[in-house]
């Protein structure tokens, strides 16, 4: 069967992992998320991590003011460390200033040297999150110099998650980013609530898009894109309807001087600008394009028993070169395939 599709209408998309940053590069690449979707989880892993409530609250309220726009919602979760104040997690936790908690590995990726360890010490947060039927959001890369950077997703699995899933039989899981076929597979096959979010990059790239040659800084990222075959499961789960599997972009943006003239290139991809359009690519290729609302706008809010949104966009095929940079007189960002050509265009909304 080969039907063509030119248009497409779906309820309007929400991004499940987002760095949004602050200062201005929020102010500048916010737009793109409020644009296309209805709702985001913004990643607490600020310069200054987000690990109390009222910062919690005051970072949520400065995105919604500069959105602007009366149909946007941000969540942000609280930044998982050693020193917890279990008092204001709580609080912080039933009053929905945090939705979950995100585990970051210590050093397993951008403004991750605050994150954990180890697990003994976030025990009693787990505990009240799975009290409060909160979500524990997963960085899942074990981080230890004998394991190689492309091992690190398995090695959390076996050794990290499955004690996490053991003490914590109700909680619930979402591996964000999920980079490997063996990754892929345990979320589908594990009986607990655990989910997983799929970016847009881990179903374009493999590692030759990133080592062949000099590293190409655009393309690195945490965890880093990997072999053909993860890239075939990762979309073989996203496209076939899955619940388990839904939208996170894990847009990381960082100016330019963070990624080219450094020996310490930053990890993180900014894709919000085409983030839409190359995930209806990716489905159309795998001749799903009926499953891309299903994973672009009701398996996340349904994972998280939230309501599904009420408005639509259009999609069409339509040709347009996506510009190289999103960028202001002080800041710099190469937007991911800046200066390619994009195949479908959010027409309206
Ligand atoms: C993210 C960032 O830049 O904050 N980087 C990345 O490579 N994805 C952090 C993260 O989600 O790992
Ligand atoms: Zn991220």
């Amino acid at each position: 069967m080969n039907e063509k599709i030119n248009k497409l209408s779906i309820i309007k998309p929400d991004d499940w992992h987002i760095h949004l940053r602050e200062n201005e590069v929020l102010n500048l690449v916010l737009p793109h998320t409020v644009k296309n979707f209805a709702r985001c989880i913004a990643m607490p892993n600020l310069n200054k991590p987000i690990i109390d409530y009222s910062a919690a609250k005051k970072y949520s309220d400065l995105i919604i003011k500069k959105a602007n726009s009366k149909n946007f919602r941000v969540f942000v979760p609280y930044y998982l460390n050693h020193n917890i104040d279990l008092k204001n997690f709580e609080i912080g936790i039933k009053q929905n200033y945090f939705f979950g908690a995100k585990l970051y590995p210590s050093n397993s990726t951008t403004n991750s040297k605050f994150g954990v360890n180890n697990l003994e010490k976030i025990y009693p947060a787990l505990e009240i999150l799975q009290e409060n039927n909160s979500p524990l959001l997963i960085h899942a890369e074990k981080v230890d110099e004998k394991i190689s950077i492309f091992d690190r997703e398995k090695y959390f699995i076996d050794n990290e998650l499955q004690e996490i899933l053991k003490r914590f039989q109700n909680l619930k899981i979402v591996i964000e980013h999920i980079s490997s076929e063996y990754g892929a597979q345990f979320v589908n096959d594990s009986s607990h609530p655990i989910a997983s979010t799929v970016t847009l990059h881990h179903m374009l790239l493999t590692k030759k898009d990133v080592f062949n040659g000099d590293t190409n800084p655009h393309h690195y990222c945490m965890p880093v894109v990997k072999n053909e075959k993860d890239l075939i499961a990762l979309r073989k789960f996203a496209c076939s309807g899955n619940k388990k599997f839904f939208l996170g972009t894990d847009s990381a943006p960082h100016d330019l001087k963070y990624k080219e003239g450094t020996n310490n290139i930053k990890a993180g991809i900014y894709t919000s600008p085409i983030a839409i359009e190359m995930y209806t690519s990716i489905f159309e290729e795998e001749n799903s394009l009926n499953n891309l609302e299903t994973f672009s706008s009701i398996n996340g809010a349904n994972f998280y028993d939230l309501p599904l949104n009420s408005h639509k966009i259009n999609i069409e095929k339509v040709n347009w070169i996506n510009p190289d940079f999103t960028e202001d007189s002080k800041i710099k960002i190469k937007n991911f395939m800046g200066g390619q050509k994009i195949k479908w265009k959010v027409v309206s909304n």
